[in-house]
């Protein structure tokens, strides 16, 4: 099939609106309202800190992932492969964005497998496509091109009703989500992309036998501006619903609170490991990043000059080797500079796990005086979620 070079040029002007400053929420996602109390004699070693978690049948460093984000174009490509690398040296999880126009462009992504090969990669499509005709089938082709994991669908009813070329009928998404739940060969998570998914429909999604769903909260990334952006004639009707969603830190206590016991991803403007350890806290089992780590991966001429040296190394393992333990190569001049652009992506992901980890020792839940090594056994506890809003 030929490639569809309207859609390819729409994705590559989200990765650059989405790196936009103008373009993210205007309103709060909520983090800031919890307050841990702090912990002033821990009485532990901060190695003894034990962040260490199980998703999707790995053993992780950190319960933390790499938000969907792109696919399906050249640049789109390199980018998921740094994204793969990245995740893979830090072992954390790896979402990728919809396959939806690179499986019609006949492309395969197949590569990302190899270059991440120990930690769970997780497919995309949007639930628009997949109740569409043939949207199982692209749901499953989407699975085996990546060795999937898991597939999530996405839910982006407003990003669809702001963009020019927005798929608007949402009849059937539901039915098509839980047919994909009855026959797909891998667990099926369900997402937003940035206004939240409430509890109700939560609850629902858990009945038909949705493995997780990832909160995508208001706060972060906002496709109602970015959309609104590459609209400029006639954005004005769409002025109103531009911090339209739900603050993520009250879609995420909503959740779980109703859905005790279920895996609750909490995504939508983490900031870094404070944002994250308030996610857990509530309940979250993972937390999620998309638009920080794109824009911790730098200019897309940085990513084409780190992606080339990769080609011809025998693996990423060289090059996270260098970088590694020394808080990275100094920028300089020939390889070791280029290598050193590479890591862009590891020291925010080093940042984010060395934050939980002293968040852990020296905090303890706010309102809850509890010992700070129990910090991570309160996480699921539906009494401490009640807390915040006491
Ligand atoms: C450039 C970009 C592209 C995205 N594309 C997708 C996508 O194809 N599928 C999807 O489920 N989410 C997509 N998202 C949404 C993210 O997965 C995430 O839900 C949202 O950005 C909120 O998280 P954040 O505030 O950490 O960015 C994209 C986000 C960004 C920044």
């Amino acid at each position: 099939m030929p490639s569809d070079k309207p859609a390819a040029a729409r994705k590559d002007a989200h990765l650059d609106l989405a790196l936009d400053p103008g373009t993210r929420s205007q309103g709060e996602n909520g983090f800031d309202r919890i307050s841990f109390t702090h912990c002033a004699l821990p009485e532990m070693r901060l190695e003894a800190v034990d962040l260490t978690t199980e998703f999707l049948g790995y053993r992780l460093s950190a319960p933390l992932m790499i938000g969907a984000m792109t696919g399906g174009t050249a640049r789109a490509e390199q980018i998921n492969q740094a994204l793969a690398l990245a995740a893979q040296q830090q072992s954390i999880a790896f979402a990728v964005g919809s396959q939806r126009a690179g499986l019609e462009a006949g492309q395969t992504a197949r590569q990302l497998r190899s270059l991440a090969p120990h930690i769970p990669i997780i497919g995309n499509l949007g639930g628009v496509q997949l109740a569409q005709s043939g949207g199982l089938d692209l749901a499953k082709a989407a699975i085996d091109d990546l060795q999937a994991d898991a597939i999530a669908i996405h839910l982006n009813p407003l990003q669809e009703a702001v963009q020019p070329e927005g798929e608007t009928d949402w009849t059937g998404v539901k039915q098509a989500i839980a047919g994909l739940v009855k026959s797909a060969a891998v667990p099926v998570l369900v997402k937003e992309v940035g206004a939240g998914i409430n509890a109700t429909l939560a609850v629902e999604l858990f009945e038909m036998g949705v493995t997780a769903v990832d909160v995508a909260g208001f706060g972060g990334t906002n496709w109602a501006r970015i959309e609104a952006a590459r609209r400029s004639h006639d954005s004005a009707m769409f002025a109103p619903f531009l911090d339209w969603g739900m603050p993520t830190i009250e879609v995420l206590q909503q959740v779980c609170e109703a859905c005790p016991g279920q895996v609750v991803i909490a995504s939508g403007g983490v900031r870094h490991g404070l944002d994250a350890a308030k996610a857990i806290w509530l309940g979250a089992s993972m937390v999620s990043a998309a638009g920080p780590m794109l824009a911790n991966l730098g200019a897309t001429d940085a990513i084409t000059k780190i992606y080339q040296p990769l080609e011809t190394t025998d693996g990423a393992g060289v090059i996270f080797d260098r970088c590694a333990g020394s808080g990275g190569i100094p920028p300089g001049t020939g390889a070791a500079g280029r290598y050193a652009d590479h890591a862009l992506i590891t020291p925010p992901l080093h940042d984010l796990i060395t934050q939980l980890e002293l968040l852990t020792a020296i905090a303890a839940p706010a309102r809850q005086q509890r010992h700070s090594a129990r910090f991570w056994q309160c996480r699921q506890s539906a009494k401490s979620a009640a807390a915040v809003r006491a």
